[in-house]
């Protein structure tokens, strides 16, 4: 069962049509970067809850999320209706394993992201564990139209502290936009695309791999990784990719 916490919207970021930010006043317990909340309205009597990570880095508040409307959804489309000074409620804590705890130390860090799993990596990286156990990190953001790449102020926050040893690869799959690679990252990892723009390949020797958002593209990833000699990592048993499914 979860325990509720009431919360209210502090502030919402329309990034186009269907793509939302939202920041939310409530008192959910501390979290490890990386973890998410529950989200939950009450409709038709029937309290309906959806996992969302937390954009914000622990240390920081409001709470934020980063979601898309699923127009046939039963949350999203109700959510993304709330305005500043709506209720709505939160999981009293956070969770979940997609955190950096129990990696180990390695020379790059991959962050893979589809969509609106951009948002989990903006929480990790604004806290030290990246920059304490990896030389270099590099975030790559795929998605179908330009305008779904977002965040660019936090990114240049991020890339103005870090320099060098952040790098940032947009991939654009529906047209083609400025210097961000065309394609979906499957491709762009067959055909050795991604890390020839980035300069170093991904190997088990001195990679780690974060995969979070669509659930066909981290099949499809892992297998490529699983072809290369990477393992899943475990809790137990430390390997060299971690996946977080949205959808
Ligand atoms: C651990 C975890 C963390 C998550 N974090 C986020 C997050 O930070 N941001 C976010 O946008 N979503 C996130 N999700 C997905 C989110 O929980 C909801 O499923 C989503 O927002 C849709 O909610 P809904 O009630 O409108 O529709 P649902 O009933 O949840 O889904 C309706 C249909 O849409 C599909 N779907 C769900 N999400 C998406 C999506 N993003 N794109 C395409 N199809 C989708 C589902 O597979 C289902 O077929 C997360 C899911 C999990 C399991
Ligand atoms: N993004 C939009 O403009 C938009 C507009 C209307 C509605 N929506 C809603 O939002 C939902 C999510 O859309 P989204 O664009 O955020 O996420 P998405 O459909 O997961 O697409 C994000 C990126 O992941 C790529 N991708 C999809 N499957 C992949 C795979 N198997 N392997 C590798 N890459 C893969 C896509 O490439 P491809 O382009 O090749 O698929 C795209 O570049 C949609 O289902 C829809 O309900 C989005």
């Amino acid at each position: 069962m979860n325990e509720w916490v009431k919360g209210k919207v502090v502030a919402k970021r329309r990034w186009k049509d269907g793509l939302y930010s939202m920041q939310i006043d409530a008192p959910v317990a501390d979290f490890t970067a990386g973890q998410f909340v529950k989200v939950a309205l009450d409709i038709d009597g029937d309290r309906v809850g959806r996992p969302y990570s937390l954009v914000n880095p622990p240390q920081e508040r409001p709470l934020e999320i980063y979601f898309n409307e699923i127009p046939e959804g039963p949350l999203t489309p109700r959510l993304s209706d709330l305005n500043p000074g709506d209720p709505l409620w939160l999981s009293a804590t956070a969770n979940g394993l997609f955190t950096l705890e129990g990696i180990e130390p390695g020379r790059e860090l991959w962050l893979l992201a589809t969509g609106t799993a951009l948002g989990v990596y903006l929480s990790i990286l604004r806290t030290p564990g990246p920059w304490q156990s990896f030389e270099r990190v590099i975030l790559v953001h795929g998605v179908r139209a330009a305008d779904d790449l977002t965040y660019a102020e936090t990114l240049k926050l991020i890339a103005d502290e870090h320099g060098e040893r952040f790098t940032f690869v947009p991939l654009v799959s529906r047209e083609a936009y400025a210097d961000a690679l065309a394609g979906r990252v499957t491709d762009l990892l067959v055909n050795g695309e991604l890390e020839r723009r980035v300069g170093v390949p991904i190997t088990a020797e001195r990679s780690h791999v974060m995969l979070c958002g669509n659930s066909q593209m981290i099949k499809e990833v892992r297998e490529i990784l699983e072809g290369r000699g990477l393992v899943r990592h475990r809790r137990h048993s430390p390997g060299h990719y971690t996946t977080e499914h949205y959808h």
